[in-house]
C-alpha cells in the first residue's frame, strides 16, 4: 500500500509557549478514512495544519512522497484539501463562487472549466444555487458546508477535515456522512463525533496531549471504553448501550444493530408460534 502521509517525531510549540505537538508518528496510506480524536486541546488541529505545510514544527512531514519545506508547501494545497475547524478561516471573498474559484484558479485550471467545478462542488454540500452570496452572511452551518465545498471544487486527492459535522443540522450532517463515505480518496478527519468515526473510518488515532496514544482499527478503538474514557471521551451510543447490556458482540453502527434486532424479533416469534 502507498504511504501518502509519514509524519515522523513531529513537535510543535505555539509561539506564546504552549507545547502542543509532541514527537507524533503516524502514516497513513492510499484510500484510507484515519480519525483524529482526542479531547479538547490534545493538539487535533494543530497536527492537521500542519499536513499541508501552514505550520511547521520540528520532525518530518511528507506528503504524496515529499518532504513539506517552506519551498514546496503551495503546491502541496492543491492536493491536500484541507477543511478548517471554523469557516471563517476560509472565506473572505465577496461573493461564494469567488471562494470557490480561487483554489481551482490558484491551482491554475483553465476559467471555463471553473464554473462547472463550483456548481459540482456546491451540489454535492446541498447548497446549489448559493454561487453569488455574500459568505460572511451566511449562517454558521452554512459557512461550514461552503467551505467544504471550497476545497471539493480544487478534487484534492487527499481530504483533511477538522469537525466536519460541528454545527450542522441533522440533515446536513447525514448528507455529509453520506458524501464522505462515498467519495473514494485518503481522509483524514479530527472529530468528536463518534458516529462520523464509526460510520466513516476504518482507523482511528487517538492523540491527547500532544502525544498519539493509540492507533488502531476503529471497531478496537471504538468498543474500548476504558481507553475512551481516560482521555475525557466516550463511545457511540450503540457501543454505549450493548455494552451496558453486558453484550460480548458489540455493533458499532445503527444499520449493524438491526441483525442483531431481527434475531430477536424472530427468536420471540418463535416462542409465540410454538406456544
Ligand atoms: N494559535 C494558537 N496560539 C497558541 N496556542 C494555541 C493556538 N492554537 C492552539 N493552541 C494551543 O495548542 C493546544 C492544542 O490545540 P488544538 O487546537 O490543536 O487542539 P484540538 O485537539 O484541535 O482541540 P479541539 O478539540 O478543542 O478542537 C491547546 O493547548 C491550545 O490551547
Ligand atoms: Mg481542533
Amino acid at each position: 500500500m502507498r504511504k501518502v502521509i509519514e509524519i515522523k517525531g513531529l513537535s510543535y510549540r505555539y509561539a506564546e509557549g504552549t507545547q502542543a505537538l509532541r514527537g507524533v508518528d503516524l502514516e497513513v496510506f492510499w484510500g484510507e478514512s484515519m480519525a483524529l480524536i482526542g479531547p479538547n486541546g490534545a493538539g487535533k488541529s494543530t497536527l492537521l495544519l500542519h499536513l499541508n505545510g501552514i505550520l511547521r514544527g520540528e520532525g518530518l512531514v511528507k506528503v504524496l512522497g515529499k518532504k513539506l519545506t517552506k519551498g514546496n508547501a503551495r503546491g502541496i494545497r492543491g492536493k491536500v484539501g484541507l477543511v478548517f475547524q471554523d469557516p471563517e478561516d476560509q472565506l473572505f471573498s465577496t461573493t461564494v463562487f469567488e471562494d470557490m474559484a480561487f483554489g481551482p484558479l490558484n491551482m491554475g485550471h483553465p476559467k471555463e472549466k471553473i464554473k462547472g467545478r463550483v456548481t459540482r462542488a456546491l451540489g454535492q454540500v446541498g447548497m446549489e444555487g448559493y454561487e453569488e452570496r455574500c459568505p460572511h452572511h451566511l449562517s454558521y452551518g452554512e459557512k461550514k458546508r461552503i467551505a467544504l465545498a471550497t476545497v471539493l471544487s480544487m478534487e484534492p486527492e487527499i481530504l483533511v477535515l477538522d469537525e466536519p459535522t460541528s454545527n450542522l443540522d441533522p440533515s446536513a450532517r447525514r448528507s455529509l456522512i453520506g458524501l464522505l463515505k462515498q467519495l473514494k480518496l485518503t481522509k483524514v478527519v479530527a472529530t468528536h463525533d463518534m458516529e462520523v468515526v464509526a460510520e466513516v473510518c476504518e482507523r482511528v488515532i487517538l492523540l491527547s496531549r500532544g502525544e498519539v496514544v493509540a492507533d488502531g482499527g476503529a471497531r478496537e478503538i471504538l468498543t474500548d471504553v476504558d481507553l475512551l474514557e481516560a482521555h475525557e471521551l466516550e463511545p457511540p451510543p450503540v457501543v454505549r448501550l450493548f455494552r451496558q447490556m453486558g453484550a460480548t458482540e458489540i455493533p458499532l453502527t445503527i444499520e449493524e444493530v438491526k441483525p442483531f434486532i431481527l434475531e430477536e424479533v424472530l427468536w420471540e416469534r418463535e416462542g409465540e408460534i410454538s406456544s
